[in-house]
């Protein structure tokens, strides 16, 4: 059944040839759950800032593909994540998202951790016969950093962080993102497939003109850029200075805007001075929650009217963004669609998204079908 899903998608075709991935995938729960397994399960994740887990002590706690984990700078320095889920009996042992401790004490029997994970303390234990102390610590997750973001792979990553960026780092390192601030975020909640966020961001600005009229009015469509790496796509449009709309001029200024995307879910948009990431999230097949992190150069007070104005544009384009990927959800249902022809000049970024998803789910099945080979024999 799932086999048949996939090959309902050829990931050789040329993008001339290309069609987007068939609607099904947007709309099937057993392929939703297989991507929350292996698209989110073995893939780096971004999930938080640096300056979140900068001092020892200091943690935070999210979810990857459905899983609880922990990110916490150890007193030695060093950076530790870990599957918040208490050895003893599977209660999440940190319950804030973020914080800072001495030592994690789990809240349903007070069995404490380390903040290298260790298992220091179970009360009530004593005559417990063959029990590993050492064997029963927090069980570890990859973690790295790459400029201001912390990731995590929650399956043995096939690549180091370093490797599976490739060349964005090289890339971003001028445009002097590390010297930015977090000033505020967002959370939009989408009735849509997490796809169709991703698909609507990767189509090299041919929504633009019709969909952000303002946003339209400061970028120069015509000279719109669109470039792949392995895992990431890279948009950029020079910024005109038109000056259309002041409100979205006034806070999309520079030469250039850099629109990154990093497999599978994570942007970064940087204008001069301002950047803001999305983290697009699954929360179902037809539900995905998109977190806007807002960044600026400034976050003194002085500053704060004018970036609280540069999120209130970003919040305008989004919802325009949000009304559209939602129809597009109720189109992928219908019996009348099956899929779509990409654009050469606009979706190549769209078409190496569908490439790398069909690769890492066919990939998946193949390896299932190998075990299952074996187990026959
Ligand atoms: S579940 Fe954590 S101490 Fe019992
Ligand atoms: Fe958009």
């Amino acid at each position: 059944m799932i086999e048949r899903l996939l090959n309902l998608y050829d990931d050789q075709r040329p993008l001339a040839e290309a069609s987007t991935i068939p609607a099904p995938w947007y709309t099937d729960p057993y392929l939703a759950e297989i991507e929350r397994c292996i698209v989110f399960g073995q893939n780096w994740q971004m999930v938080g800032r640096t300056d979140q887990v900068a001092q020892p002590g200091q943690y935070l706690a999210t979810q990857v593909g459905g899983e609880p984990i922990v990110v916490v700078r150890g007193f030695d320095n060093k950076l530790n994540a870990f599957f918040n889920v208490c050895r003893h009996h599977a209660a999440a042992v940190v319950q804030e998202p973020c914080g800072s401790v001495q030592l994690f004490r789990c809240p349903y029997h007070g069995w404490s951790y380390g903040l290298d994970g260790s298992l220091k303390g179970t009360p009530d234990f004593a005559g417990v016969c063959n029990f590993d102390r050492a064997a029963n610590g927090l069980v570890q997750v990859a973690v790295d950093t790459w400029e201001q973001f912390v990731f995590v792979c929650i399956g043995g990553p096939g690549q180091r962080l370093n490797e599976f960026l490739g060349n964005v780092k090289q890339l971003v390192a001028p445009l002097g993102i590390d010297a930015l601030k977090f000033f505020d975020s967002r959370t939009y909640t989408l009735n849509c497939n997490w796809k169709v966020f991703v698909d609507n961001y990767l189509d090299g600005g041919y929504h633009i003109p019709y969909l952000h009229k303002g946003l339209n009015s400061v970028l120069d469509y015509a000279e719109y850029t669109i470039e792949n790496g392995e895992h990431f796509c890279l948009q950029t449009s020079p910024i005109t200075s038109s000056q259309a709309d002041a409100q979205v001029a006034a806070s999309r200024t520079g030469e250039r805007a850099y629109y990154y995307w990093i497999y599978p879910n994570f942007m970064i948009n940087i204008y001069q001075g301002v950047m803001d990431t999305n983290l697009v999230i699954p929360v179902g097949v037809n539900a995905t929650k998109v977190v806007f992190d807002f960044y600026f150069a400034d976050v003194s007070p002085e500053k704060h009217d004018q970036n609280t104005a540069s999120v209130a544009v970003s919040d305008g384009i989004q919802r325009e963004d949000l009304n559209i990927c939602e129809a597009v959800q109720r189109g992928l249902h219908s019996r009348a669609y099956q899929a779509g022809r990409l654009s050469v000049r606009r979706e190549a970024g769209e078409h190496l998204f569908h490439r790398l998803l069909a690769r890492d789910l066919k990939d998946a099945m193949d390896s299932a079908a190998r075990t299952r080979g074996v187990d026959s024999q």
